[in-house]
């Protein structure tokens, strides 16, 4: 049993593997938090929210001021109920002043876990359990139903929250956050991924807490290149090997918010959810507001443990199962062969040389019905001149070769200068006469159910009969005015992001067995959101894989290695910046592989090296997919990078070193490894040496050893066990 009520305690114990998070029913009704952490005994733990009073603080009860709204840790905090911190939930009665105190009414425990209509969630196996704890105000006009999931076998519990108006009253919603969770004590240090387009999650920022909100969100209307919903707590001692790591994260890929707030008393809160700038939700009698999903899991194992506490649940419970553990295709994409010069002739000789190469899938980018980001969007009609045989036609053509065939699109977004756009100018996100323009497209106003469907069909149509193997699915600007011809102002954001993920479900059901990239000019939309309906994201347009070496390292602190689409591309790749054949591959195999380059260059010679690079991703997928990583080297504090690859039966790793700067230092640095079983013996493949895990982990490697033999920039051994 995960979840446990002790009905003499009122104590709530939610249990995972290592982790307990427990909080009670105090004698007013109240969820009082108690603790999250490492997993303690079913304790009576109510006493640690015992403390001395000072003036200045309200309470209910006329003689015992233990019960403090404005000092007690809560499992939700709503504004004007007495807490004066920071608030997870605001909303009023149509602005009339009236009190928000919501009080436990009843709950239940279950197995598995209901569906989040019309968003992405955690999806739940055997062992997952679910709690709904129902609260409502003393005028019994709201009613506010908790939903925690308790995923024991990741260490992670998720949150999310029903508003129900179940009273007379106009209701409206102006910050509603799926989590608040309150620590004691603010001894932590935040760590968050920040970045920008060609960037994206590249720089791990951390800092310790201070008094006051930390704030890390979005407005683009994409979780965005910009910052990226994970955050992490961890004491500031912690490493990538030790101390306490608590990490927070998402399941959406809108405006998003993270919140903490350190009080006055030196107390830390966590709130985590929708932005609520602009926000303002009306929920009419017997309405209903469902927020995203949260998810938190802590970790003694520092951010390494961390980390692979969020990999685990990420392949385990948020991707799809046909795909989250199943060898990924190999494509080659036409983006940065042709950009928008792509034919079918092209499309054609690109499939024959990926013959050579080890390449099992073609994917047709942009381009396919335009020849400029200018035009088109939105009307979904394929450029019969470049592509004569039309899509069906050139689809067969590739499948005839043995390859399998992936194809580019961009649905929520239309051009300017498009006929869709001439017909329905009332179709996008604003509502002026002159809306701001980007990459020369507007965004579909998907707060819309008309336009959804229409769009769905138009493509649809386009794509009827199609054999698709494979879909990359884009996104191309922010959205910038949350204006709509049919949506109030401040729901559109999240409406926006609903239809948006119907869209995607509409599509995938005519593809039911389509592998989708979800991609938004490059890493614009990384998280958890969009990995529900796609098991791999591109993780941004910058290939250059000096850059990209910091960007997977920093975007690896939230997310799975297979859920990185590499590439491998041109020497000179977007950054211009030359590179040699062997560093390229050792960046792109972080993640799943593929290629994105004109074949047709390339001689016998290079394209046997690629094929032998294929074979040798093949050979070390099974790595990518399921085992552990353990960050060794970040390049954020070296001329280096390391980390490795550690199948879950520890029979089997991967140690990757990168020289990203020709540094002297290379010379006399030793590296432990980690996440070995120190009683196994390991022989290197490389140069046969065999060794205990023990000796590997700590006595380590001699990097020069490998540099004295072939100087290199970088390099790749395979430990098995023997
Ligand atoms: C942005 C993507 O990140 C690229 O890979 C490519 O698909 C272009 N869009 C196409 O417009």
């Amino acid at each position: 049993m995960s979840i446990q009520f002790n009905e003499q305690t009122k104590i709530f114990h939610l249990q995972t593997k290592n982790t307990s998070y427990v909080f009670c029913v105090t004698d007013f009704n109240a969820l009082e938090h108690l603790y999250y952490g490492k997993k303690i005994p079913l304790d009576d733990v109510r006493y640690i929210s015992n403390r001395q009073i000072y003036s200045h603080v309200a309470h209910e009860s006329r003689d015992d001021r233990r019960y403090c709204a404005s000092v007690q840790g809560f499992e939700v905090s709503v504004f004007n109920s007495g807490d004066i911190r920071t608030p997870s939930v605001v909303f009023d009665y149509d602005n009339q002043a009236d009190a928000c105190r919501l009080r436990y009414r009843s709950h239940s425990i279950y197995k598995g876990r209901k569906p989040l209509a019309g968003l992405p969630y955690s999806r739940a196996d055997e062992e997952t359990e679910s709690l709904e704890i129902v609260l409502t105000d003393d005028d019994n006009c709201v009613e506010l139903t908790l939903i925690y999931g308790v995923f024991a076998d990741t260490d992670v519990i998720t949150r999310s929250q029903i508003l129900k108006n179940v009273g007379g009253k106009a209701l409206t919603v102006r910050k509603f956050a799926s989590m608040c969770l309150d620590f004691y004590g603010m001894d932590f240090d935040t760590v968050t991924l920040e970045g920008l387009y060609l960037y994206e999650r590249a720089q791990v920022s951390r800092a310790p807490l201070k008094r006051g909100v930390f704030k890390n969100n979005s407005l683009t209307g994409t979780s965005s290149h910009n910052h990226n919903p994970f955050i992490a707590l961890c004491t500031h001692n912690a490493d990538e090997d030790m101390g306490d790591a608590y990490g927070f994260n998402l399941v959406y890929s809108g405006n998003f918010s993270d919140e903490i707030a350190v009080d006055h008393l030196g107390d830390t809160r966590v709130i985590i959810g929708l932005d609520d700038t602009g926000f303002a939700w009306k929920v009419g009698k017997g309405e209903t507001l469902l927020s995203p999903e949260a998810i938190m899991t802590y970790s003694a194992q520092g951010l390494g443990g961390m980390s692979r506490n969020l990999h685990d649940h990420t392949r385990k419970h948020i991707i799809e199962k046909e795909f989250a553990f199943s060898p990924r295709p190999i494509v080659i994409n036409s983006w940065e062969a042709s950009y928008f010069t792509v034919t079918e002739a092209k499309i054609l000789s690109l499939a024959k040389h990926a013959l050579d190469c080890g390449i099992d899938t073609v994917v047709l980018d942009d381009g396919w019905f335009r020849d400029s980001d200018k035009t088109s969007l939105g009307d979904w009609r394929t450029d019969k001149e470049s592509f004569p045989s039309g899509l069906k036609g050139l689809c067969e053509k590739v499948h005839a070769l043995g390859l399998k065939f992936g194809l580019w699109l961009e649905p929520e977004m239309v051009n300017e200068q498009s006929d869709y756009y001439k017909q329905h100018p009332d179709y996008v996100l604003s509502t002026s006469k002159l809306p701001l323009i980007s990459r020369h497209q507007f965004i579909l106003d998907l707060t819309r159910d008309e336009v959804v469907q229409d769009i769905a069909n138009r493509i649809r149509e386009e794509l009827q009969g199609l054999d698709l193997d494979y879909i990359k699915w884009d996104f191309n600007r922010y959205a910038t005015e949350a204006s709509s011809f049919a949506t109030e102002q401040g729901e559109v954001y999240h409406r926006q992001m609903l239809g948006a993920y119907k869209l995607l479900s509409l599509i995938k059901a005519q593809f039911p067995n389509v592998l989708f990239e979800t991609c938004s000019g490059g890493g614009g939309r990384f998280d958890l959101g969009m990995l529900y309906y796609s098991p791999q994201i591109w993780t941004s347009d910058n290939t250059d894989p000096y850059a990209r070496t910091y960007i997977q390292y920093g975007s690896s602190y939230a997310y799975p290695m297979s859920a990185l689409s590499c590439h491998f591309t041109e020497g000179k790749c977007t950054s211009g910046r030359e590179s040699t054949f062997e560093f390229r591959y050792r960046v792109a195999s972080f993640g799943s592989y593929g290629y994105e380059l004109d074949l047709s260059k390339y001689g016998a010679e290079e394209k046997a090296k690629l094929k032998g690079y294929s074979e040798l991703y093949r050979k070390d997928e099974d790595l990518n997919l399921n085992g552990d990583l353990y960050r060794l080297l970040s390049p954020e504090e070296a001329d280096y990078c390391a980390y490795m690859v550690v199948s879950k039966d520890k029979k089997k790793a991967k140690l990757t070193f990168l020289e990203l700067y020709a540094s002297g230092l290379v010379e006399s640095m030793a590296l432990r490894l980690k996440g070995l079983d120190p009683d196994k013996l390991y022989k290197n493949e490389e140069t046969g040496e065999v060794l205990y895990g023990a000796t590997l982990m700590n006595v380590g490697v001699r990097i020069s050893d490998m540099y004295r033999e072939k100087r290199t920039d970088g390099y790749t051994l395979t430990f098995v066990e023997v």
